[in-house]
């Protein structure tokens, strides 16, 4: 039997500070009716003190207890991430050092906004797939209180912070990943991003130093994320439609044969429209944004572990993962558990 990686154990870490619609209506103008009734979100988490890293830490060793596994057995770290503690170090770095993991093993992030997990999953898949790694530790998390505008109504509600994670390892067993589809498409960046550092070098500034200050504005940009959210909307709705379809595919399998759709939690309409095409019942699709919004490359691994947790996911099942972020950035992959 050929070789394939199942999932061996989930964990998931949620900040402490609960931030309600109400709260945030003290902040922008907005209101608890039209937050909840345009996206399905009722509270998030935001971590105020707390860095990527940790709560990347506290989802995998969650993972490793859940896999049976100890630290030692970990052989490569691949954490999807865009709100890193810092550009170098890695998270995955991070985390191999606050867990005590062996050091030498490979650890790297790995950049695709809210398909991050989804993509670092599929790279460990492959990993195991050729031999090169036995047990992989893939986490999804982001911080996107760090990175959103807390002035811009539009974008703030959206978005809260998490970890999930998971100890990916080798079976010869039926269950598993059946199959994974990644895709992306750079022409509409434009849509959905972050721009954090400034477009130029600090090189700049050795030069302009004999100038007066007033060009020292010139180096001034808003640096806080940009989303054009009704073309995401329809996009998001129309390729993670496409991605399911191709997973499906290419796993034989139809969607009749789906116990459970946990897709990216961006938005509840989004969520019900897959639903919709996929004729799926509620008790097969998997949301929990009401309580954590959209946390980006953490969403489906934190879905996924409480989805795990609360009995929702039985030996045998299909499920099928699904995600849409920026790059743009899209991917699927079908699981048998
Ligand atoms: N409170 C009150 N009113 C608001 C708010 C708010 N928080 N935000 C926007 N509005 C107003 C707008 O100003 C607009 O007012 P106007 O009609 O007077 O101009 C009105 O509400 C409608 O705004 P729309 O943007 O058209 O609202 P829409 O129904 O499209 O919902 C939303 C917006 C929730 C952002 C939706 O488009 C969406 O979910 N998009 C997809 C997001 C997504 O999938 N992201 C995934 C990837 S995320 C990642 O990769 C990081």
């Amino acid at each position: 039997m050929t070789l394939k990686s199942k999932i061996l154990g989930t964990g998931s870490a949620l900040p402490k500070k609960i931030i309600t619609n109400d709260d945030l209506s003290k902040v922008v103008d907005t209101t608890d009716e039209w937050i909840s009734s345009r996206t399905g979100i009722r509270e998030r988490r935001i971590a105020l003190d707390g860095k990527t890293s940790e709560l990347a830490a506290r989802a995998a060793k969650e993972a490793i207890k859940a896999a049976g596994l100890s630290a030692k057995d970990i052989d490569l770290v691949i954490t999807g991430t865009v709100t890193p503690d810092m550009a170098f170090p890695s998270t995955s770095c991070f985390v191999q050092l606050e867990l005590g993991l062996r050091a030498g093993i490979p650890a790297f992030d790995l950049s695709a906004a809210c398909s991050g997990f989804l993509y670092a999953l599929d790279v460990a898949d492959n990993f195991i797939r050729s031999k090169s790694a036995k047990n992989v530790l893939v986490i999804g998390v982001d911080l996107f209180s760090k990175i959103v505008d807390w002035k811009d109504r539009s974008t703030c509600v959206l978005f809260g912070d998490g970890a999930g994670a998971v100890v990916l390892g080798a079976t010869k067993s039926k269950a598993g990943i059946l199959s994974s589809k990644l895709f992306s498409d750079g022409r509409k960046w434009e849509l959905l991003y972050s721009p954090q550092d400034k477009n130029r070098t600090p090189f700049e500034d050795v030069k302009s130093k004999a100038k007066s200050a007033k060009n020292s504005k010139d180096s001034t940009s808003d640096s806080t994320l940009k989303m054009k959210g009704n073309e995401i909307f329809k996009l998001a709705v129309r390729s993670m439609g496409s991605a399911v379809s191709e997973a499906l595919k290419e796993a034989r399998l139809k969607p009749s044969d789906i116990s459970l759709l946990i897709p990216h939690q961006a938005n509840n309409r989004i969520i019900k429209a897959m639903q919709q095409r996929l004729k799926l019942s509620d008790a097969q699709v998997f949301s929990n944004i009401e309580k954590y919004g959209n946390t980006s490359a953490a969403s489906i691994p934190i879905a996924l572990d409480e989805a795990v947790k609360s009995g929702r996911v039985k030996r045998g099942n299909n499920l099928i993962l699904v995600a849409f972020g920026g790059g743009l950035t899209w991917a699927s992959t079908v699981i048998k558990w």
